[in-house]
């Protein structure tokens, strides 16, 4: 995940889940919002996709949505199923539980992507599991938790990344 990244070149990261409607999205508008907030969007292109077809070409889940509105975050998804093209094409893939590391690494036959895809919580500083627990089938209560998680390990990534802009005077 390590390169200089320019203007020229920027880092491409892609957050990946299930269903590409609650969790992905979440943390594309949030890494997102936090590149705007840093004034760095020249330096990243921000995406997210699932392993699933189950939602294709949905809008993020309305309660992920909510959550995050009220955190004066926007999501705006549209879902798409992670295919092979995309180890090539991504800098960083982020897998939001193991199941979709699993699923990602499932199409890197020959491990030659493996060291760009990693878990989402390996930034969280407060990891108190691996994954980031899927919301769908509860209460608005997960989809604030979701939120919480990924705008920790967000920050962090970003923190980890921004030393890597090379800024042409
Ligand atoms: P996500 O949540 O992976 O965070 O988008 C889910 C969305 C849909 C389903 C499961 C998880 N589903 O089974 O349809």
């Amino acid at each position: 995940m390590n390169r200089p990244i320019t203007k020229e070149d920027p880092y491409k990261l892609c957050f990946v889940c299930l269903g590409n409607i609650c969790r992905s999205p979440t943390a594309e508008g949030i890494f997102q919002h936090l590149v705007n907030e840093r004034g760095l969007q020249s330096y990243f292109y921000v995406d997210s996709s699932g392993t699933s077809a189950y939602h294709i070409g949905e809008p993020a889940n309305s309660k992920s949505q909510w959550v995050a509105n009220q955190q004066g975050v926007q999501l705006h998804s549209k879902a798409r199923r992670f295919d092979s093209a995309d180890l090539e094409e991504f800098d960083l893939i982020l897998a939001m539980d193991s199941e979709n590391y699993r699923n990602i690494s499932s199409l890197d036959k020959n491990g030659t992507y493996s060291d760009k895809i990693k878990m989402m919580r390996e930034f969280d500083p407060q990891p108190d599991d691996r994954d980031v627990p899927d919301p769908y089938y509860g209460g608005m209560d997960g989809f604030q938790n979701v939120f919480d998680v990924l705008k920790r390990s967000c920050d962090e990534l970003l923190n980890r990344l921004e030393p890597l802009i090379e800024k042409s005077s």
